[in-house]
């Protein structure tokens, strides 16, 4: 997969592109990631990218122009007959889920856009962006924090990119409930011992005990998921 990241910050994405799982991910060259400073695509002599918006009110908005020009250079880049995913994260876009980091995470271009301000000129939004997504219900100053997160979401979903497969496919969120805890050594910790079950040796109690704490962890803190997940059963139970 090529990631492109258009940003004016690109010094906010680099140390976290270039640690733990991301990076081995570009070392097996499973993900390719480039990130391109907005402003070499503005045509302002003083590299602007921001205006005031047209109507009055707080705050800036950035402007078409070098956006226009740094998307479509990149698409241009795109190999021959590639569908390019042109995402905006924005508080106002469709809300992030597993489930959509696992449709992006087949694609094999996404370009990421870095809102800041008020956000990007309107007519950007409709003529490139595919995608506008949120990354849940507060804001924050800058898209490259969200852009970061959907990047490593989807990135760990990449076939070969998590050593231990089964820990993706386990995880709170690939399965309509959330994940169990997890104990390792030492056996007592400040005076809190490991449950019993798990130094049993005993794998299906191990797992009606997983199972078990999933649920009460699903019931007690997502009520919407339980339910969800009742449904569900009551489906598949006829
Ligand atoms: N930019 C600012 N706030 C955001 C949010 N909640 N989700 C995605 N992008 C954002």
């Amino acid at each position: 997969m090529k990631i492109d990241v258009l940003t004016c910050f690109p010094d906010m994405i680099t140390p976290v592109v270039n640690e733990s799982m991301v990076k081995r991910a570009q070392e097996k060259g499973l993900v390719e990631i480039r990130l391109h400073d907005l402003r070499d695509f503005s045509g302002d002599r003083h590299r602007k990218t921001d205006d005031y918006p047209f109507g009055g009110g707080d705050g800036m908005v950035m402007t078409p122009q070098p956006l226009y020009d740094g998307i479509r250079t990149l698409l241009k880049q795109a190999p021959e007959g590639v569908r390019s995913r042109v995402i905006f994260p924005t508080p106002d876009g469709v809300v992030f889920d597993q489930r959509m980091a696992e449709t992006l995470a087949g694609e094999e271009h996404l370009i990421f856009i870095g809102g800041h301000y008020k956000g990007i000129d309107q007519r950007i939004r409709d003529l490139l962006i595919t995608d506008e997504i949120s990354i849940g219900d507060y804001v924050l100053t800058a898209g490259e924090l969200s852009s970061m997160v959907i990047m490593d979401a989807v990135i760990r979903l990449i076939p070969g990119v998590l050593g231990e497969i089964n820990s993706a496919l386990s995880d709170s969120f690939s399965e309509p409930l959330l994940d169990c805890p997890w104990y390792t050594r030492p056996e007592v910790f400040e005076g809190m011992a490991v449950p019993e079950v798990l130094l049993s040796g005993h794998h299906a109690n191990i797992e009606a005990w997983r199972k078990e704490e999933r649920i009460r962890k699903t019931k007690e803190r997502r009520p919407d998921m339980w339910n969800a997940y009742q449904d569900k059963g009551d489906v598949e139970n006829g």
